[in-house]
């Protein structure tokens, strides 16, 4: 008999066909409505192929059974997942690494410059009236030529926004990661500093660096006290690196002066949320890679993960 395999919810077009019409197969597919109707579908199948948006954890794990072989999520994080407990029961795991970076790295760029030049307030101007004339002090933003910008995170995601970078003739460009990245740093001119000494020495600070229990709630208070009060933080990782109380307080007493950010803590965040009333902050809707092309790679990815794991070969993205 077939393997049986659930997949939440959607794919995009070429990739949805290739895994319905995947003769290896037997495909069940979840609406995605509810927690219980995903459990209930899981029940008995061989592999599951998820996003970022369902929790991989022991409810899950028992709901499936023991015959549960791989689960492949569409996504290069997987901090939405229990790897500890999928080890213990020989659940191999995929992940998207590669085919997302560049994607994620064009939009991290483009919200830097959103952030950084008030995008927000300024496509809003036309619209409602507030743009009255040239002036030379209006909607002025910060400029990029000779700043000082401190990566938190210098993997993939980070070195790849290191490199475009490179366009905006910085001055300085400072990583802060566990373990130096001397090739990388060296081709990008890059200088590895203790998170502290990053945070004080940056006029913009962007975090790509995975969410994980040493950075939980990294930035707070303490944190964004350690930056200049003209500092531009960009978060383009996971919402909850960030203690989301905090950085609306430090955005409001000009602790920092904006913030630009791709994730949020929750996701949807509220409509009335109070971070989306602030005009120094740039709020995208977690898009980071969010482009037709990586969006294919990204299911294509995950389905070879998860017909290799039922085939008991090979991954090409094991995590
Ligand atoms: C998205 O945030 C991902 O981890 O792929
Ligand atoms: C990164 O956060 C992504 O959306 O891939």
């Amino acid at each position: 008999t077939k393997p049986r395999v659930l997949l939440c919810r959607t794919l995009p077009p070429q990739s949805l066909h290739r895994i319905t019409t995947e003769p290896s197969i037997q495909l069940i597919q979840s609406t995605g409505t509810s927690r219980e109707e995903f459990l209930e579908l899981a029940r008995g199948v061989d592999g599951i192929l998820v996003k970022l948006t369902e929790k991989v954890d022991d409810e899950l794990l028992d709901a499936a059974g023991p015959q549960l072989k791989v689960i492949s999520t569409m996504s290069v994080g997987y901090d939405h997942i229990n790897v500890p407990a999928c080890k213990a029961r020989g659940v191999r795991l995929g992940n998207t690494p590669d085919v997302l970076t560049d994607a994620t790295a064009e939009l991290t760029i483009g919200l830097l410059l959103a952030t950084a030049r008030r995008f927000g307030e300024a496509l809003r101007a036309p619209k409602t009236g507030d743009w009255q004339a040239w002036t030379p002090t209006w909607m002025c933003g910060t400029q990029l030529t000779g700043k000082t910008v401190g990566l938190v995170g210098f993997g993939r995601i980070g070195v790849a926004v290191a490199e475009r970078l490179q366009a905006f003739k910085l001055g300085k460009l400072l990583y802060a990661s566990p373990s130096e990245k001397p090739h990388a740093a060296g081709r990008l001119n890059a200088v590895h500093l203790p998170l502290p000494r990053l945070l004080a020495e940056s006029d913009i600070v962007i975090v790509t660096c995975a969410l994980t229990p040493e950075t939980k709630h990294l930035f707070c208070t303490a944190t964004f006290s350690q930056m200049k009060s003209t500092a531009i933080f960009i978060n383009t990782a996971r919402g909850q690196i960030v203690k989301q109380d905090d950085l609306i307080h430090a955005l409001k007493n000009g602790t920092i002066a904006a913030a630009g950010l791709d994730v949020t803590d929750p996701e949807p965040l509220p409509s009335n949320h109070e971070l989306l009333q602030l005009d120094n902050a740039v709020v995208l809707p977690h898009v980071g890679s969010a482009t037709i092309e990586t969006r294919e790679a990204m299911a294509h990815l995950a389905i070879d993960n998860l017909l290799s794991g039922l085939a008991g070969a090979k991954m090409p993205a094991e995590i």
